[in-house]
């Protein structure tokens, strides 16, 4: 059984449109690992004319949408409107999202279901803050947000989970390989569990949280990383290593 090792960017609300265009020419030009999926994470606004500028061979994502498709909700965005700029993806249940804007479990369970039966992958995400960690209840943070997207999702080929540590992200402080493989087997047993032996099998779980061209080689070693969601350095030259990660 093999997972195709895939590779976010998420550039959150960073860059214009020239430096953005000028960065995804030169990802286009670099040498690309075949075996990866590469998805960049682009602001809304950019979706459009970065989809223009980047080779055919990488998928586009938005950032957040919302769970319906139209109507009057101002300054959302619906998966239909990702879709018709282009975009195959979605990033949902960022800590971000959670934290900075209080977007609950609830809502991300009820905009993976949307985004999924509107036709996108979505790429959803998990992950204890750093008191969670240290008073001992990082499984069942992780487990309880699994829970809600599970319950969201029927089919699961469209699905790629992302465990990101709160407490790495943006911090420098990348957990160890040790730490993430830990986790990433503890969240495919609990799919096994909890859905199917198939769905633990193929899904794909990727880590996030501080992952650079120092430490991806490492961490893509690890049995049950199959891949990363990047920030910071997915606005930087070294993204091309970071995909290129798997060997
Ligand atoms: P970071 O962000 O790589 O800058 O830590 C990761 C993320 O938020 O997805």
């Amino acid at each position: 059984m093999t997972r195709k090792f895939f590779v976010g960017g998420n550039w959150k609300m960073n860059g214009n449109r020239k430096a953005l265009t000028e960065l995804v020419c030169s990802i286009n030009k670099a040498k690309i690992n075949d075996q990866t999926e590469v998805v960049f994470g682009v602001p809304a606004p950019y979706l459009e004319c970065i989809r223009k500028a980047l080779d055919s061979k990488f998928e586009v994502a938005a950032q957040n949408c919302y769970k319906v498709e139209k109507g009057a909700f101002t300054g959302e965005i619906s998966p239909a409107m990702i879709k018709d700029c282009g975009g195959k993806w979605v990033i949902l249940g960022h800590s971000e999202r959670r934290h900075v804007f209080g977007e609950c479990d609830e809502l991300i369970g009820q905009k993976v279901a949307h985004a999924l039966e509107a036709g996108l992958g979505v790429i959803a995400c998990i992950g204890e803050k750093l008191d969670e960690r240290e008073g001992g209840c990082t499984e069942e943070v992780v487990f309880a947000q699994t829970k809600v997207i599970a319950e969201n999702v029927k089919n699961w080929e469209k699905v790629v989970l992302a465990y990101e540590p709160v407490w790495a992200i943006g911090t420098g402080k990348t957990a160890t390989p040790q730490q993430a493989q830990e986790i990433h087997e503890k969240i495919r047993k609990w799919l096994k569990d909890h859905v199917s032996e198939d769905v633990s099998k193929c899904c794909r779980i990727i880590y996030g949280g501080s992952v650079t061209a120092g430490t991806c080689a490492e961490l893509a070693c690890m049995g049950d990383v199959d891949g990363f969601l990047v920030g910071g350095a997915s606005l930087k030259p070294e993204f091309v290593d970071i995909i290129n990660a798997k060997q």
